[in-house]
């Protein structure tokens, strides 16, 4: 009797076991899989391979679109699965395992992983294991509650392994548009000029040949692990908010805002939360994941549509949106990352992007990865894409970390992912510094006035001033520029 689920004839007889389907992984494959933000990842064949690996150790790259559920990221650790991992990660194990150096890490801007692979400058996957709700009649893969990059996985992969998730309603599809750009450089232009455009195909086109097994697994992606919102984190939100209604008397911005990213974690997500209360009204997103604040801003009728590439939602939203698929469905659609991210569209579409950082510095350098300068915390994962090709790229953080121990804001950061010439505007609670058109000096002014926490202000306004006075277009004391970080390794704290 064929499975429900499988309703492409060809395919109907390829079911086998996970522990079949992992001996299909050869030692030194390069691996895509799906999964995005903790959404959709395959689970049942990585977590058999896991079992495999314990006796009869295997290594290999392992690419998905971004981090995995169901703690895969560990347990692949633990066994000494992963030879190398990319583009983004937010797992404890494995993020200690790459500070050791046992795991190469390639961290990477999401949008280009897979035009990476186009051109052949990263190695084309061995073989994808891509999570499905079904595989339809017309021969297309329903993907579940992530794209990320799955759809070019299929396309380059030599084999192809499909993971059907039973716990998946089959309503889900008509949610995905996947559109695939064409080899550079003929590329036509990705004809997506509002956040609604559907410009693809409902599922992911295969070669059927390709498919050498399908399993079935029945288990629910990891709900989302963030706090919730705070007294910063609202305070951020209040600053921001004030900051828009201000460009939108100013006719800088559209009433609505234009299209809004936010990025992952709990900061960016309570901030969005806090539109719920603003006076803004049919808000769209153009983001890469929506977590729960995008369904609270859809529930409150406070946004219109939102389009990304995946979905992460705590256990009580997930159930709330997903068990009333129906209900959301003309509400928001899920593309591949790459076209969730790309450059193009990002800045046609005019996106106000805002993401977490960890530290900035007073001239507008942003730190979103690495903690002290040195160690990986999880990637810099789209927040590249956006801020660089935003109409508005828009920094947020506590202003202090670990009980105040950490000045977020510091005089030069440890690490660099987003430098101060794609910065627009930084926010803490401690209030924002509007960065757009003014020079080096003129911005620390705004970032010391505006966003430094008082137990630090005093130590950062006298490193300033006499960095001024040795000169500089962008003054700097070089043997104490990045004295605050090398304070808190030897002394545990910043403070002076
Ligand atoms: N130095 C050292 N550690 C710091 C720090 C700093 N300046 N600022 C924050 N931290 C620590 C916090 O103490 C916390 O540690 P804990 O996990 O031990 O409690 C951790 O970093 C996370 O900070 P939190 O305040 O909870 O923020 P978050 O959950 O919003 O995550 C980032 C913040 C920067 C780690 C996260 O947004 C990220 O990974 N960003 C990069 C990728 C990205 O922006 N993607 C967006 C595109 S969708």
């Amino acid at each position: 009797m064929p499975h429900p689920r499988i309703r492409f004839a060809q395919l109907q007889d390829k079911v086998i076991s996970a522990e079949q389907a992992a001996m299909c992984v050869k030692d030194q494959m390069v691996v895509g899989m799906s999964g995005f933000t903790r959404a959709g990842e395959a689970k049942a064949i990585p977590l058999a391979l896991v079992a495999r690996a314990t006796k009869a150790p295997l290594k290999i790259t392992l690419v998905t679109g971004a981090s995995l559920g169901n703690d895969l990221d560990k347990k692949l650790t633990e066994s000494g699965v992963l030879a190398r991992r990319m583009p983004f990660q937010v797992d404890n194990t494995l993020r200690k395992a790459i500070n050791q150096g046992e795991v190469m890490f390639i961290d990477q801007h999401l949008s280009e992983t897979v035009e990476q692979m186009r051109n052949l400058t990263l190695k084309k996957p061995d073989l994808a294991i891509i999570e499905a709700v079904t595989i339809t009649e017309d021969g297309l893969i329903i993907p579940t509650t992530s794209v990320g990059n799955s759809a070019s996985f299929i396309e380059f992969a030599d084999q192809i392994l499909i993971e059907i998730n039973t716990s998946v309603s089959t309503a889900l599809e008509g949610l995905h548009d996947i559109y695939i750009p064409t080899a550079r450089p003929q590329r036509e232009p990705i004809p997506l000029t509002h956040v609604k455009d559907r410009i693809g195909t409902r599922g992911i086109a295969f070669d059927a040949n390709k498919v050498i097994g399908i399993v079935f697994n029945d288990t629910p992606d990891s709900a989302s692990n963030i706090t919730e919102p705070d007294l910063d984190t609202q305070a951020i939100a209040d600053h921001l908010i004030h900051f828009f209604e201000d460009e939108v008397k100013q006719a800088r911005l559209p009433a609505n805002l234009g299209p809004i990213q936010a990025g992952i974690g709990s900061i960016a997500n309570a901030v969005l939360s806090g539109f719920k209360t603003s006076p803004f009204n049919n808000l769209v997103m153009y983001s890469e994941v929506l977590q729960d604040s995008a369904f609270e801003l859809i529930d409150a009728g406070k946004m219109s549509f939102a389009s990304a590439s995946s979905v992460t939602l705590s256990k009580a939203c997930g159930q709330r949106v997903f068990g009333n698929i129906e209900h959301y469905k003309d509400k928001f659609v899920l593309r591949p990352q790459e076209i969730s991210n790309h450059p193009e569209v990002i800045r046609r579409l005019g996106i106000i992007s805002i993401n977490t950082a960890l530290e900035f510095d007073i001239y507008g350098n942003v730190n979103s990865t690495h903690v002290s300068g040195s160690k990986m915390m999880n990637g810099i994962g789209g927040s590249g894409d956006f801020a660089r090709n935003a109409h508005l790229a828009i920094f947020v953080t506590k202003s202090i970390a670990k009980n105040g121990l950490i000045s977020s804001v510091v005089p030069m950061v440890s690490h660099v992912d987003h430098t101060e010439h794609d910065t627009d505007i930084l926010v803490t609670e401690q209030g924002l510094a509007d960065l757009r058109g003014l020079a080096p000096r003129e911005r620390a002014i705004q970032v010391i006035q505006h966003c430094v926490h008082p137990d630090y202000k005093e130590a950062i306004l006298d490193y300033f001033h006499r960095a001024c006075a040795k000169g500089g277009h962008t003054p700097h004391l070089l043997q104490e520029a990045i004295a605050w970080h090398t304070n808190f390794e030897t002394y545990g704290t910043m403070k002076p």
